[in-house]
């Protein structure tokens, strides 16, 4: 590393640390409780997150006073910023008469009635605490009704941190072909057989899997914009998808987690296609910890307590009654109208980084899924998250030097693979402007990054 190039990123760290004197403070108390300083790996990031002290609007706040533009929105959980008032005035409407009830309430069937409104593949719906929860029971589901026990899931994609799903949230770099598995630390070795590996948008590389494993696959979990590194399956893909599993008997499981918010009957309305099971949470709640699952009538009766045999299905804080009142309030404010202004919103800041890309030279592209944008720091072909993540190999240590010059810039996103820009609806096209102004800042800032270590190489 030139000298040149050391004394860029120490500057870059030196100035995030001086305006979050606080925050380091707390982070220092903090390692000595948390491991590694946290209760959130994902939200980790190189020095020090900072610490928040409260958020409003498209705004978050860090205790030293520092404001940023907030294009992390909990990691896409809030549709409509912080404290967003239809959300508070109905949780705290809700508050004096209780939080959580182990009997039903009138305000899940509500919610119920709404999401089922809303997506047509379903017919039934369970509410549970999280998006991870989600994700496991429909596979369960899928295992019991087939008598099968294998899995097909994306190389790249997150399902939560179950079991199941728990390889290949980084994509297998180490092999050419076929993806091989490549577990978290912890997952469970008798699953090692039961999981299969396929690369987004080969239809052949997938017929192929499921010929030869044909008699045992319990069912196939998608998530339709592999969000790490924002990536789509084409439609062309998917429907080939719903034609081949419904061909052998797979069951097909949509992560709507995080695509949910693309239309309103979530991302599969946008690709016309109706899967068997479908997975919900993040922006469904409101900004408060939700999951929810559904699908077909004949399936979700799996879970019916006065059938036999059944599925069971239980948590302290399935259907919750803040939960419920925060989703509601948040879904009723997300109509045709909000999800056509963040996706126009999207479409400007993906067409202003382009344009500061040309610009600068930089060496980046983006890539959009309504008003999730994605700036990726490398320039390239690549087919899937595998050659995605080789692609970005070489660059991925300037990344967080990019990250922490957006911080310095006034801007929280998200970076695990690229720079995520998640929108709310509270933003504006003026900020929209602002935030492509400061990410030019920031680009420029950095450039040079790339130009002495590729010299160097
Ligand atoms: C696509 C997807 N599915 C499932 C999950 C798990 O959700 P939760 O964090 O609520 O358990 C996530 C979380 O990031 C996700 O992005």
């Amino acid at each position: 590393m030139s000298t040149e190039s050391t004394k860029i990123r120490k500057d870059i760290v030196k100035r995030y640390m001086e305006k979050t004197v606080k925050s380091r403070r707390l982070y220092e108390r903090a390692k000595r409780i948390f491991p590694g300083g946290g209760t959130r790996n994902v939200a980790n990031f190189y020095p020090y997150a900072f610490y928040t002290s409260h958020g409003s609007g498209f705004h978050v706040y860090d205790v030293d006073g520092n404001e940023y533009i907030d294009c992390n929105n909990n990691m896409c959980s809030l549709l409509h910023g912080h404290s967003f008032p239809p959300v508070l005035n109905a949780i705290s409407s809700q508050l004096s008469k209780g939080t959580a009830h182990s009997t039903p309430t009138e305000v899940q069937l509500d919610f119920a009635q709404l999401l089922v409104n809303r997506v047509s593949s379903l017919d039934e719906i369970r509410f549970c605490a999280s998006g991870s929860e989600a994700t496991m029971f429909p596979l369960r589901l899928a295992r019991v009704v087939s008598g099968q026990n294998k899995i097909i899931k994306f190389d790249g994609s997150y399902h939560g941190s179950t079991d199941y799903v728990h390889t290949n949230v980084c994509a297998d770099y180490k092999y050419k072909n076929p993806p091989n598995l490549n577990p978290e630390l912890g997952f469970s070795p008798g699953l090692r057989d039961h999981i299969l590996i396929t690369p987004i948008n080969d239809i052949e590389y997938l017929k192929e899997l499921i010929s030869s494993n044909k008699d045992d696959i319990a069912a196939m979990i998608i998530e339709p914009v592999i969000n790490r590194v924002g990536m789509s399956a084409t439609q062309e893909y998917m429907k080939e998808v719903r034609t081949i599993t419904q061909e052998f008997g797979i069951y097909l499981i949509f992560d709507e987690v995080i695509t949910f918010r693309h239309a309103l009957g979530g991302f599969q309305e946008f690709l016309d296609i109706e899967p068997d099971l479908t997975s919900f949470g993040k922006c469904i709640g409101g900004g408060l910890p939700i999951g929810a699952f559904g699908g077909k009538g004949e399936l979700m009766e799996w879970f019916n307590p006065t059938r036999e045999p059944h599925l069971s299905h239980s948590g302290s804080y399935n259907g919750n009654s803040i939960s419920m009142c925060a989703g509601i309030a948040a879904l009723q404010h997300y109509n045709q109208k909000e999800i056509d202004n963040i996706t126009h919103w999207g479409s400007l800041l993906a067409t202003g980084l382009k344009k500061i890309i040309q610009d600068t030279n930089f060496p980046a592209h983006v890539t959009q899924a309504g008003s999730l944008v994605y700036l990726h720091i490398f320039r390239g072909n690549y087919a899937n998250a595998r050659d995605y993540g080789l692609n970005l190999l070489s660059n991925y240590p300037i990344l967080r030097y990019l990250h922490l010059e957006l911080l310095n810039q006034g801007i929280y996103v998200y970076h695990k693979s690229c720079i995520e820009y998640i929108l709310s609806t509270v933003m504006n096209q003026p900020l929209i402007h602002t935030i492509l102004e400061k990410t030019r800042e920031a680009l420029e800032i950095v450039q040079p990054l790339f130009m002495k270590e590729n010299n160097e190489s």
